[in-house]
């Protein structure tokens, strides 16, 4: 069997506040907890209920610190910038771009970006997609979201890490498992996930159903729910496929 693949990531540190300055520690969490998720090495895996461990995988994709600057330099692979500004939006992607108070990208085509800074809007973080331009490619995550509990100190339902887990899975094409609309008709694009008519929201008591989806019901277990950070444990074995057809198509540049 191939040997996984392995990702340099870039953290920015954007804040406004030694709060928001994170430490090294919390950081370092977010990476354990993205390659245990992604080599479902995750302790939690034992709770994925039998009848769907059939689809659960081993997505074989780990995850480094950068070493070496976009300059030749060696570096933490932690970038830590002091900003005037309090919070950044979703919607104008400001954490980005230094001429907004953010910081800019390191080339794409060498590093997965990971921005970390004090978001509006009640939001946990959020991704670029392969199709997104190269300057705002990467993801954002909430400070407060950043990491696993004792390292990350903010949140109780979303302090295991897994917003990180999610927003890569978005950065390496993955859809929302429920397809993004609240219909039937959408879906996710990949055949082993159940179709699901919305999100999932908290952490369901059992089987759940939807879209004539049972005896099994909705994934809610699936990290591109929107399920509590406790209550998710697993990528399919189809999300894997996708999220590998990827790396060697629109993201190959990453793994030379
Ligand atoms: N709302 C965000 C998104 O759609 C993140 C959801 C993360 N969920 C979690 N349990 N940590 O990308
Ligand atoms: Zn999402
Ligand atoms: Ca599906």
């Amino acid at each position: 069997r191939k040997a996984a693949i392995t990702i340099p990531v870039v953290f920015h540190v954007v804040y406004n506040n030694g709060i928001e300055n994170i430490s090294e520690e919390q950081i370092l969490s977010q990476l354990a907890v993205l390659n245990a998720d992604f080599r479902r090495k995750n302790a939690d895996a034992a709770n994925t209920p039998a009848y769907f461990l059939p689809y659960a995988a081993d997505a074989e994709i780990e995850f480094c610190l950068a070493v070496v600057d976009p300059d030749g330099n060696p570096t933490t692979g932690i970038t830590r910038t002091r900003t005037d500004r309090t919070q950044f939006s979703y919607i104008s992607d400001n954490v980005k771009f230094s001429s907004t108070g953010g910081t800019d990208a390191w080339d794409r085509n060498q590093y997965l970006n990971i921005w970390i800074c004090n978001l509006d809007g009640q939001i946990l973080g959020y991704s670029s997609t392969p199709e997104t331009e190269a300057r705002r490619d990467g993801v954002v995550l909430h400070y407060r979201a950043v990491g696993a509990y004792p390292a990350n100190p903010f949140s109780s339902k979303y302090n295991l890490g897994r917003t990180g887990t999610h927003e890569v899975g978005h950065w390496l094409g993955l859809k929302h498992i429920w397809g993004n609309g609240t219909t039937c008709t959408d879906s996710d694009d990949i055949d082993d996930t159940p179709n699901q008519e919305g999100e999932t929201q908290g952490c369901p008591d059992g089987i759940s159903t939807s879209c004539d989806n049972g005896p099994y019901g909705n994934m809610w277990q699936n990290y591109m729910d929107y399920s509590y950070d406790n209550c998710m444990n697993l990528y399919t074995k189809g999300q894997a496929a996708y999220m590998q057809a990827v790396l060697s198509t629109t993201r190959s540049t990453i793994l030379n």
